[in-house]
């Protein structure tokens, strides 16, 4: 086990945000957070990267709380992808990603070969090769997104903690980041926790799931035995089907479009 939480709880003025989370995570893990707007989920994430004190419960990496490490240790650790980060607007996507090793550079050092490869292997990793030195300022918001990213993995922690870092990109976009998550945990053993509203791309790659409900967990285990529960239907308030797409995977939800129906004229007789 190298991260874990245990019956963390997450108040904000009185109102619990988070009730008793529970996670471990183990070396070269995917793991989804999945639940509806106001669930928790970016509040577990943030909780995990030692950026607000819970009010009950802790987060511990190899056993000592994240909240007692030291930033540029814990950087070394565990990199964490807000769901809105900001950045002043001046700066490049180049400046951006060489700030996420900072940890591995001494305040005076100059950057590594090593550091300069890692740049340039995370730049190409999210397509960002020919906007390197496009201010953020002047990128779409896809493309702010993936420099973003970029700037997470250039920071080689083995943790990785990703709150929806798809959810301005387009469906090829998707399928990259998806497919660089799980070539990250598989090729380099590094263990992610990833907020995702993609329930089918979730389901795809992650190897357990979470589910949150109103800060709750209701679901806690391999995706596939999530179809059995019935609680996508019941906690997303959606009808829908989990149909098999093959053997050894988990299925995929199809989901019920009322308005499908009728325009079919299903619903209109
Ligand atoms: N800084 C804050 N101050 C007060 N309440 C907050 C704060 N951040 C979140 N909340 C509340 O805590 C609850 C959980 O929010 P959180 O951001 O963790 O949800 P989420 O699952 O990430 O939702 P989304 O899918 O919309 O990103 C919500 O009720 C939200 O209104
Ligand atoms: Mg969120």
């Amino acid at each position: 086990m190298l991260l874990a939480c245990s019956k963390l709880t997450v108040t904000y003025g009185g109102r619990i945000a988070l009730k008793s989370f529970d996670l471990t995570l183990q070396p070269g893990e995917v793991r989804a957070l999945i639940g509806p707007n106001g669930s928790g989920k970016s509040t577990a994430l943030q909780a995990m990267a030692g950026l607000l004190r819970p009010s009950g419960g802790r987060a511990v990496i190899d056993g000592v709380a994240v909240d007692a490490i030291p930033r540029r240790r814990l950087a070394r650790q565990l990199a964490y992808l807000p769901q809105q980060p900001t950045a002043p607007d001046e700066m490049t996507v180049a400046q951006l990603v060489r700030q996420g090793r900072f940890a591995h550079v001494g305040l005076l050092r100059s950057y590594s070969a090593d550091d300069e490869a890692t740049i340039g292997w995370a730049l190409e990793s999210t397509g960002l090769l020919a906007l390197a030195d496009r201010p953020l300022r002047e990128l779409s918001g896809g493309e702010r997104q993936r420099a973003w990213i970029s700037a997470a993995i250039a920071q080689e922690a083995r943790i990785l903690l990703l709150d929806e870092p798809t959810s301005f990109l387009d469906i090829g976009y998707q399928v990259e980041i998806i497919d660089l998550v799980y070539r990250l945990s598989r090729e380099r053993g590094v263990s992610i926790v990833m907020a995702i509203h993609d329930l089918n791309q979730a389901m795809s790659v992650c190897d357990r799931i979470s589910l949150l409900a109103k800060g709750e967990t209701v679901f806690d285990g391999d995706p596939k035995d999530l179809a059995e529960t019935g609680l996508i239907e019941t906690v997303f308030r959606v009808r829908g089907t989990f149909v098999p797409i093959a053997p050894n995977a988990p299925p995929h939800f199809d989901v019920e479009l009322a308005h499908r129906q009728m325009r079919d004229g299903v619903l209109a007789r």
